[in-house]
């Protein structure tokens, strides 16, 4: 079981990243082999929508830390997606993967059923937190973003959620958030 995993806060030590390491600690004790990223790490761009994935190659042609990345994901067989709410959306280092995936879209995309340039059968893993403590509040988010990626091909996918979590690392000492990224984990390697 190959795991890719996408941290996207700058706060390495941070909520959404605790919850991620704990995933992956579980993950590597079934038998995982994992890889992460920090985005914010990375000399990364948005897409820029030059079409040349719907032209050219059947990949992002930009040249830059996230082809590693595009890479990464496109070979895994479980990717997690960890990200703080900033302006109730993900993080902008996650938003400028979520764009890049325009790359594993077929140039018929819009109207071919088999849209997506990935092997079917991906699981995802999504993380997010929030300072504000009402779960109604940024529950827009993962919707959003999984249907599309489920659209690419990721299936039977988790969401885990920390509410009213500021200081960084506060995820740590929350048990039922370290129990489901546990769950995450022997779930994704059960499939
Ligand atoms: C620029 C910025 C914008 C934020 N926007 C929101 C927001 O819209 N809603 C919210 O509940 N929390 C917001 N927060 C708080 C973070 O989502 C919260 O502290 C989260 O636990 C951070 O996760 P991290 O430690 O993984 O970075 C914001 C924080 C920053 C720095």
């Amino acid at each position: 079981m190959n795991i890719v995993v996408l941290t996207g806060s700058p706060r390495k030590k941070g909520n959404s990243a605790t919850l991620a390491a704990r995933f992956v600690e579980k993950a590597e004790s079934l038998g995982a082999e994992t890889r992460t990223f920090h985005l914010n790490n990375l000399s990364i761009k948005g897409c820029q929508a030059c079409g040349g994935c719907k032209t050219k190659k059947d990949h992002c042609v930009v040249k830059d830390d996230m082809s590693d990345v595009l890479d990464a994901v496109r070979r895994c067989d479980a990717l997690v997606l960890a990200t703080p709410v900033y302006f109730g959306d993900v993080s902008a280092q996650m938003k400028m993967f979520i764009d890049r995936t325009y790359s594993y879209l077929v140039p018929d995309f819009l109207t071919n059923p088999n849209l997506s340039r990935l092997e079917p059968g991906k699981r995802l893993v999504f993380i997010q937190t929030q300072a504000q403590e009402n779960e109604d509040l940024f529950s827009d988010i993962y919707p959003k973003y999984e249907m599309f990626l489920n659209m690419m091909g990721f299936k039977d996918n988790i969401l885990i959620r920390a509410c009213g979590v500021s200081e960084a690392g506060e995820t740590a000492a929350i048990p039922e958030l370290l129990e489901q990224a546990d769950a995450a984990a022997a779930s994704v390697m059960k499939s």
